[in-house]
């Protein structure tokens, strides 16, 4: 059986990180499920789907043509790592997310990545719904403060100007619609090790990641 190790949290927890280095340490593949929402609500703009229609989104998601080329990430051979990445495409895939439709369209995508010699997949639902029988699931939080405080850290780095005030709210009404949606909500997953990484860096996350693996 090929194991996964399934990480789910809130926005801006740092599972990104700590997936991708755990992925890599072990040689396993990684599942950035986020860049699949991501992915749809890029494909949806570009080609004027129409947003409410719930169908037709769920079509681009079973649709689109996605690569994943080490870290690029390519769009019917567009290179769309930056693109997906946008708060607009955040926002917008965070409400395309609560759609069953979406939602049901990915699922199958999601389970293709589980390939030898395993899978560190990341997400709000790795180990509640797609991979329920991971071998460890691991629930990585942070508090609000924390958690807006490394978002800034990254807008800033990266160049882009950022308001500590505007991340808080933004932050709090992703956490609000992942927690309180109808469909796969955000929550830890039964058997998840919860793990609060205010206090840690990410060096140290992902070496507890590792010795829990390891057990
Ligand atoms: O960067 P951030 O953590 O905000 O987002 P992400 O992990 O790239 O995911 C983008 C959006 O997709 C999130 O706001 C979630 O609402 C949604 N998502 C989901 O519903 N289920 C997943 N397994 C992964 C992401």
């Amino acid at each position: 059986l090929i194991p996964v190790i399934a990480i789910d949290g809130p926005t801006a927890s740092g599972k990104g990180t700590v997936a991708h280095k755990v992925a890599l340490r072990l040689g396993f593949h990684y599942l950035d499920s986020g860049a699949l929402y991501r992915l749809t609500a890029l494909s949806a703009l570009r080609r004027e789907t129409d947003l409410a229609d719930e169908h037709a989104l769920a079509k681009v998601a079973e649709h689109m043509q996605v690569n994943f080329d080490g870290a690029e990430i390519l769009l019917a051979n567009d290179n769309v790592s930056a693109a997906i990445r946008a708060e607009e495409v955040g926002n917008l895939a965070s409400k395309i997310a609560a759609l069953p439709a979406v939602r049901q369209a990915l699922f199958a995508v999601q389970l293709g990545f589980r390939r030898a010699p395993g899978l560190v997949a990341d997400g709000r639902d790795m180990g509640t719904v797609i991979f329920p029988h991971a071998k460890l699931k691991v629930f990585l939080t942070a508090s609000t403060e924390a958690r807006a405080q490394r978002r800034y850290k990254q807008l800033i780095d990266k160049g882009i100007s950022a308001n500590m005030e505007d991340l808080l709210s933004d932050l709090k009404a992703r956490d609000d619609r992942d927690t309180h949606r109808a469909i796969a909500p955000l929550a830890p997953a039964e058997g998840a090790h919860i793990l609060d990484t205010s206090n840690m860096t990410a060096e140290q996350a992902i070496e507890e990641v590792l010795s829990l693996y390891a057990r």
